[in-house]
Parts: structure tokens; sequence; C-alpha cells
């Protein structure tokens, strides 16, 4: 069975080919991602508008590309996925519509894909984990907790009651300006700073449940940055000599701000959102073994899962219960075409596909009792 994916819910066009290969190895024939960053860089974040023009300019290359990458034609394909929701409307509708009109002129099954289906399955694509799996799902628009029962089977255990982390990434890098993307250059200025430089608020840590919290810590990166721009007042007892051991004029020790103070801004908030992220999904795991609820891994996925430090975090508290971590590779943790492909081949070969009248929708959450409740269903 082989599908191709269309991923056009954020700020990513993206198509992918995949295979049921037995080798999972094997099973990616093509992932070809054309990313907006240039566009949307000016803006500090993604404009609506330019991201639905911007997919509708490339997609149509984008699958004859993927499709010579693959070395496969159209009429090779069992089915055309795309993703359907949740996201940015006008770029969902542009996938939607490009999937249907692939799947009307080759008469191949249409499957309409849940964009965060298609992060919580891709641990299945690049590894052979079996359900059911815990995972925590992390990414621009989301952090969830849930258990991954089967293809459309999920029991949601915890959501954020405010900010998605990646949100908290992406803003923590704004406010530090490591500009945009901020996930990535947050990790990369975090690389050379002291995690312990500032002892940043962790919401809700260490109380029951499993829900997350983060605008408190943005507020308090807030304070922090803007502790950043201020000189300290000058005293008396903080001057010192010059470097060449005149003792003529006494001066300010070099100003807090600058890299260091960035750098370890940066380390601290990135330890911060790893101490709340591991304190919640280990109480999701005492809570899934007081239950009796066996899982076999706990699964990470969202482009906060390309994050290492983050990772090695969750690897912790996955030995602590006696689980492997898995996360797919980072390029498959951020938004791509092969995770919707994937999800698609999943859904296809267990008999599942969608009518070309299956509308395209901003929210749509995995778990259908959280989406009547209204929580956990907006873009991930
Ligand atoms: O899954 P994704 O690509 O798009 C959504 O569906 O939201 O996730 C994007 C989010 C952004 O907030 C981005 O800053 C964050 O993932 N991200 C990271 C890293 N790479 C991407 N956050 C922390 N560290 C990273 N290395
Ligand atoms: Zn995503």
């Amino acid at each position: 069975m082989i599908v191709l994916g269309l991923e056009t819910s954020c700020d990513e066009t993206a198509v992918g080919v995949v295979e049921d290969a037995g080798d999972a190895a094997l099973r990616i024939r093509a992932n070809r991602v054309a990313s907006q960053l240039a566009e949307h860089a000016p803006y500090g974040g993604v404009v609506p508008e330019i991201a639905a023009r911007a997919h509708l300019e490339r997609i149509d290359d984008l699958v004859k590309g993927a499709l010579e990458d693959a070395g496969v034609a159209l009429s090779d394909m069992d089915g055309i996925a795309a993703t359907c929701g949740p996201g940015l409307i006008g770029g969902v509708m542009v996938g939607a519509m490009t999937g249907k009109a692939l799947a009307a002129v080759t008469g191949k099954p249409f499957i309409a894909v849940n964009h965060l289906e298609a992060h919580a399955l891709t641990a299945r694509l690049t590894h052979d984990v079996a359900f059911p799996y815990l995972l925590l799902l992390i990414s621009g628009g989301h952090c969830q907790l849930l258990v991954v029962a089967g293809v459309a089977d999920y029991r949601l255990l915890g959501t954020t009651i405010d900010d998605a982390v990646g949100e908290c990434f992406d803003k923590g890098a704004k406010l530090l300006g490591l500009g945009y993307p901020g996930g990535p250059a947050l990790e990369r200025a975090a690389a050379g700073g002291d995690a312990k430089a500032f002892d940043l608020p962790r919401p809700l840590m260490g109380r029951p449940g499993c829900d997350f919290s983060f605008s408190g810590l943005k507020t308090a990166v807030r304070e922090l940055a803007a502790r950043n721009d201020t000189p300290p007042p000058a005293k008396a007892k903080d001057l010192v000599p010059p470097k060449d051991g005149t003792k003529s004029k006494l001066s300010l020790p070099p100003p807090q701000g600058g890299r260091d103070f960035v750098s370890d801004a940066a380390a601290s908030l990135q330890a911060a959102i790893g101490d709340i992220l591991a304190d919640r999904t280990g109480n999701a795991l005492a809570m899934l073994s007081e239950e009796n609820q066996g899982v076999t891994a706990l699964v990470t996925a969202g482009g906060v899962a390309a994050n290492g430090a983050i990772r090695a975090r969750l690897g912790e508290v996955a030995a602590r219960h006696g689980l492997p971590l898995i996360a797919p590779p980072p390029a498959l943790c951020t938004d791509n075409g092969a995770m919707v492909a994937w999800a698609g081949l999943e859904r296809l070969r267990l008999g599942m596909s969608d009518g070309l009248d299956f509308a395209a929708r901003p929210r749509w959450a995995l778990d259908a009792s959280a989406q009547k409740a209204g929580i956990g269903d907006q873009k991930g």
C-alpha cells in the first residue's frame, strides 16, 4: 500500500509519499517540505492570509516533486490523504481541495487526516511501536497527554489550560530578541547558557493531574527580558578598576545584558519547560499504572519534540517508569507530509476513507468527548 499525503495547516507546505514497507527505514519514499519562514519572518509570526496564498503557489510543484522523488505516478497511489484540520482554515482548505481534486481525477480513496492524529501516529512510521502508548503531543498550538489506544481511538488525559508549549518557546524567544521561528533559536541560545541562572516559575508543577499551564512562565520571561534592557543602576560598590591595572578611573562592570544574559535566560526557560513537561508526564504515567492501564512506550511528537533537551528530560521520565521513549527524528516532529500520508495509510488499511464532501475545519479534537467539552481541539 502506498499513499500520498498533503500538509498545509500552518506555515509548512509539505507533501510526502509513504509505503507500507516491512522495514520502518524504507517506509518514506518522499518527504518534501517548503517552509514559509521568509514570508512570515518580517511579521514575527505566521500571517494566515500570507500562509494560504503561499500554500496555493507551492502545492502543485511539491506534489510533482514528491512523486518524482518516490519514482511513482499518481495512478500508483492507493489513496490520497490531506490534513483537513485543525489549523489555519485558509491553508487547510488549499490542502484539502488539492487532495480531493487528485482523488477525484484518479478515482482513488480520499482520506481526511486530523493533523493531531498525523503527529500522534508518526512514531509508528519511524518505529514499530504497538498500541496502546502514552503520547505527549507538544507543538505550536498544542500541549496534550493522550492515550493512543489505536487508530481513531484516543483518550485525553490532560491539556493546556492556557498557552501551548510551542507558543511559550516562540514568545520567550521573541522577548529575548532571538527572532523567529523561536523554538529552534531558543534551543541554540540555551546550548551556551546556565539553566540555573534564573529561577523561573513552573506553573502547576507538583500538583495532581495532567493539565499544563504556561502563561505565568511567559509573564516571568517578559519581566526577565525587561531587566535585560535596563542597565543595572550605578552604585559606588559596583565600580571596578580598568583591566590595565591603572587606578585612575573606576567604571561600571560590563552591563548584565548581552549574550550571556540571553543564553542564560534561554537555558533557564528551556529547563523550566522541561521540568513542567516531565512532571505532568510523570503524573500521567503514575495514573495509568494505578489504573492498571499498561502502555508500551512514552511517545512524543510535534515541533517541540524536536528539542534535544526536552527529549533528554522525557527519556528520564520514561526510564523511571520502565518504558522506552520513542521520539521521531526532529524533521518528522515538525510538520511534514510523510506523517499525513502515514496517518492516511493507517486509516486506509483499516478500511477507513472519506467522502469528497468532507469539510475542512479549523478545530477538530482527537478525543470526541473532549471536543464536546470544547477542549483540546486547537491547532496542533
Ligand atoms: O508541529 P509544528 O511544526 O507545528 C504545529 O503544528 O504547531 O510545531 C511548531 C512549534 C513551534 O512553536 C516551534 O517553535 C516549535 O514547534 N519548535 C521547537 C523546536 N523546533 C520547533 N521548540 C523547541 N525546540 C525546538 N528545537
Ligand atoms: Zn503540527
